[in-house]
């Protein structure tokens, strides 16, 4: 089943009167319940493809279709709806807000999502099975100053998750964290994708694209290239043995990295 199909997108921003045509007639599919990197040199157009794609901005032209629904044709306030109910968002920089809890930050796309099938005291249950899922459980009456960026980090997937999104898009979710944090924050979203959830993600990082199913590789505004890696996992994550997921992921590292060069990465 398809995801997501992305039509023939055009993107061109106006500055000072100078046209700068950032996506060119892109075009791709993402399946259900496929892991998909997009990577390309700094500039390329990666953060806008997402923001594109994802209807956080307008394309110039072009179609996005999700979960076949074109969205391009949605009014503001039924894309609104559509972002809130059906997309989850991460980014580099970890937007929450700083008054609130981190478990307050966390309920909020539920509280605001307008569907009345769920009780609060569902919601906040939910909530704290992510936060507790996510090994953050102890952060949740925390002030979002007073945790570490990969705590903070695994919040907004939690708060990511909280309108069970068909598809979650992240831009260099990684990028501001060391190695281990990192790691962390890539098993959880791997085991979010295991469990059905389709990701769109964009990094510049080889160890983080080499966990993902099928790398879109962007130069210049068109997808130069895409290099299909499969699923990274046979059985639950948590049931493989520590020296075989090394190994596994040097393969796939020296696979992926094999094709980068040649891609002029
Ligand atoms: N809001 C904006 N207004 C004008 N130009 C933009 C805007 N966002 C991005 N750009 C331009 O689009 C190009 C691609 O940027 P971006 O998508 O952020 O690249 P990447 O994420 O691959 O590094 C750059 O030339 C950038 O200057
Ligand atoms: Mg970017």
């Amino acid at each position: 089943m398809e995801a997501l199909r992305v039509q023939d997108l055009c993107k061109t921003y106006i500055t000072n009167k100078r046209q700068n045509n950032v996506l060119k007639n892109v075009n791709f599919t993402i399946e259900q319940g496929e892991m998909t990197a997009v990577m390309g040199p700094s500039g390329s157009g990666k953060s806008t493809l997402l923001y594109s794609v994802s209807g956080m901005d307008r394309p110039t032209a072009g179609q996005v279709i999700l979960g076949g629904r074109k969205i391009t044709d949605l009014k503001e306030k039924e894309l609104a709806q559509v972002r809130l109910n059906e997309m989850g968002f991460i980014f580099q920089q970890m937007y929450m807000l700083k008054n609130l809890t981190v478990l307050d930050n966390i309920l909020l796309p539920a509280y605001q999502s307008g569907r009345k099938d769920r009780s609060r005291k569902e919601i906040d249950a939910y909530a704290l099975a992510l936060m507790h899922r996510l090994g953050i459980s102890e952060i949740a009456g925390n002030d979002i100053t007073e945790v570490s960026g990969g705590q903070l980090q695994r919040a907004c997937i939690c708060r990511s998750m909280m309108n069970h999104p068909q598809i979650l898009f992240a831009d260099e979710p990684t990028g501001a964290l060391n190695r281990g944090a990192s790691e962390e924050v890539m098993k959880e979203l791997m085991k979010l994708n295991q469990e059905g959830t389709t990701i769109m993600l964009v990094t510049h990082d080889m160890k983080v694209a080499a966990k993902c199913s099928r790398i879109l590789y962007i130069v210049d505004g068109n997808i130069r290239g895409e290099f299909e890696l499969g699923t990274c996992y046979s059985q639950k994550l948590e049931a493989q043995e520590a020296a075989d997921i090394t190994n596994l992921l040097r393969e796939r590292e020296r696979k992926l990295n094999a094709w980068l060069i040649e891609m002029g990465w």
